[in-house]
């Protein structure tokens, strides 16, 4: 299984670690970025090779990721798909859902192997959420609150130019940070039925919003909210917080991946779970957790479906674009 890279900036990084780590077969092969200096960096940190295009690493490989700021995304994905490849395609996939949709379909089309960077689908802590929420023993979900935050990427380790321009990423926080926030609301409190938002953009760079909060109304007919923030403090990590109040428990989470998830039953004790206990406890009760490069090298050595896919990220598209629009609106609830 040879792998190559489009993009080779912090994400595409992430993704080798989450590789090698994996312990699966396979090897680097090509990696391009119009950033030459990247692209030398990644092939000496992992023995891939430089490619000077998207086109030599395309024809060297078997499985690609797309790593690319977002503008790229669909032209690339539509390359690996019509040469027969596996996808890794990061999120967002595009600038809105019609533009997704149109990429889940030319995957599809193809019958390649896909798969989305909706990487909270896999993370421990949100499993086990999910699983707290869902007992029966929880009792409905009246009331969440979902916090993320960090400082605004354009600075800092992510120096990432392209997020403060809106050709290259589409829009701000929500799109480009929080779809991950609503993929996994949905998987934990159930289906969205409307939303209610606003934004505001302190930066005042032009069309990248750097703070949205939401009113989510949900089909069981709890209600919620959901903020996301690009602030300016260079001294706190990426974070975020999340609190679900059912009618016999409440549950909370702080961070992405190991937790702590703390809980309150109804008579009986409170709990928290954190690390590798989280981590074994997620095993026990069969939730499917870990790493998502290693399930995609498998998916596309087997040729078996990989998870989460391109389709799946419609959705959370969707629920973008509904803020989106209810913001533009004044707050306007818009249906989902
Ligand atoms: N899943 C996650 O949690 C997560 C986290 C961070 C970023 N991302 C996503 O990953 C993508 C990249 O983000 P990043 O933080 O790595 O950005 P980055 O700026 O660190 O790297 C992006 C790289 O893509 C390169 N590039 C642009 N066009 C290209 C092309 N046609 N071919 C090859 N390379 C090209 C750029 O030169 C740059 O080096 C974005 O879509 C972002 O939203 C996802």
């Amino acid at each position: 299984m040879r792998v190559g890279f489009l993009g080779a900036g912090l994400i595409a990084h992430f993704h080798a670690f989450g590789l090698a780590e994996s312990g699966e077969a396979f090897r680097f092969a090509g990696v391009h970025d119009p950033d030459h200096d990247r692209a030398e960096e990644f092939a000496a940190g992992w023995g891939a090779s430089a490619c000077a295009s998207e086109d030599e690493v395309l024809d060297g490989c078997d499985a690609v990721y797309v790593c690319t700021w977002t503008s790229e995304h669909a032209r690339l994905v539509r390359s690996a798909a019509e040469r027969g490849l596996a996808v890794f395609c990061e999120k967002p996939l595009a600038f809105d859902a019609d533009a997704a949709l149109a990429m889940a379909e030319v995957v599809e089309a193809t019958g390649v192997v896909n798969q989305v960077g909706l990487v909270l689908r896999r993370s421990p802590a949100f499993a086990l959420l999910r699983h707290l929420v869902a007992d029966p023993a929880a009792g409905r979900v009246m009331s969440f609150g979902f916090r993320d935050d960090q400082y605004i990427p354009v600075q800092g380790m992510y120096a990432s130019t392209w997020r403060g321009d809106r050709t290259r990423a589409g829009a701000g926080t929500l799109l480009e940070h929080a779809i991950h926030d609503l993929d996994i609301l949905e998987q934990v409190v159930g289906p969205v039925a409307d939303v209610s938002a606003r934004s505001a953009n302190f930066h005042g760079i032009d069309g990248i919003e750097d703070s949205v909060a939401t009113v989510v109304g949900l089909a069981d007919g709890g209600a919620g909210v959901h903020t996301t923030i690009w602030h300016d403090v260079l001294e706190r990590p990426s974070l975020r917080r999340v609190e679900v109040f059912c009618e016999r428990r409440y549950v909370s989470l702080e961070n992405d991946w190991e937790g702590p998830v703390s809980w309150s039953t109804a008579g009986e004790d409170h709990q928290t779970l954190e690390g590798p206990e989280l981590v074994a406890r997620c095993a026990e009760l069969g939730l499917v957790t870990g790493n998502p490069d290693g399930a995609f090298v498998r998916a596309a050595t087997a040729g078996t479906p990989a998870w989460p896919t391109l389709r799946d990220a419609v959705r959370p598209h969707r629920l973008v674009d509904a803020v989106y629009r209810s913001a533009a609106d004044g707050g306007r609830p818009v249906r989902v």
